[in-house]
């Protein structure tokens, strides 16, 4: 098992308090690393000081074994890592054909990002059905396939999905998660960042457990699945 990321020892936080404390984990080359936590445990903190886009006080970010710790977020991205953000962040007044061309935004060559729009109109035909629409006025589902849709026209190697379930009726969660699966399937690493345990241990292969800033459990879904105390806490069984 390669780990393709590797958070070792952070700490990051805002103004004097720490929000994340001496967090380690690795998210394993072609497979679903996931990041379980309630609201508020710290996991967007987490996930934007891997972006470069908090301070990190404390510890060291490795990415396919560079050190990208101080590097700027942009630099980061070209790297191969892309984060699908929380709450569904399109750009409302620019078509869908727009948002996906502005996910390609780091290739020069027409004809890749040509070639990379088919992909991604072959996972969400009904983006390629819209292209012309407004984003804003798409549905909160439609939105969330676009987002995806954007990520996946940088081409990354490491996609990480913040909540991707927020917000989403229950059909338009399950598709999701198939749309992750899916992607998962064909070759990409993922972090999935989530609160819907059920469903994400369901897609996902190793799993960590953030608490109040803590990675509290971690391993395979199969040892998460069977931990009694996070059955009490968050399947509602003991
Ligand atoms: N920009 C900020 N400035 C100060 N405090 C912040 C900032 N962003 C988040 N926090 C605080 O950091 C803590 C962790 O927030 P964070 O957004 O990382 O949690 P989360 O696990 O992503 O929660 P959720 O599931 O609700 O998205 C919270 O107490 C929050 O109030
Ligand atoms: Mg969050």
């Amino acid at each position: 098992m390669v780990s393709m990321l590797t958070v070792d020892n952070l700490t990051a936080g805002y103004d004097e308090a720490d929000v994340v404390s001496n967090v380690s984990l690795n998210v394993i080359e072609g497979k679903i690393t996931c990041l379980l936590g309630a609201n508020g445990a710290g996991k967007t903190t987490l996930i934007r000081a891997i972006l470069g886009l908090n301070n990190i006080r404390a510890g060291l970010v490795t990415f396919s074994d560079k050190d990208i710790s101080s590097w700027a977020t942009h630099d980061i991205a070209s790297e191969g890592v892309t984060c699908v953000p929380e709450g569904r962040r399109v750009f409302g007044k620019m078509t869908v054909l727009e948002n996906l061309q502005a996910g390609a935004f780091l290739e020069r060559n027409a004809s890749v990002v040509m070639q990379r729009l088919k992909q991604v109109y072959d996972f969400f035909p009904k983006l390629e059905e819209r292209s012309d629409q407004l984003a804003g006025t798409m549905s909160g589902g439609e939105q969330a396939m676009l987002t995806i849709g954007r990520s996946l026209m940088s081409n990354p190697s490491l996609m990480i999905f913040d909540e991707p379930s927020l917000g989403l009726s229950p059909l338009f969660v399950k598709e999701n998660f198939r749309i992750i699966k899916d992607i998962n399937e064909k070759g990409m690493t993922v972090l999935l960042v989530e609160q819907n345990v059920r469903q994400t241990l369901e897609i996902a292969h190793f799993g960590y457990v953030l608490s109040q800033g803590k990675i509290v459990a971690s391993g395979s879904v199969d040892s998460l699945k069977n931990n009694s105390e996070l059955r009490a806490a968050y399947f509602g069984s003991a």
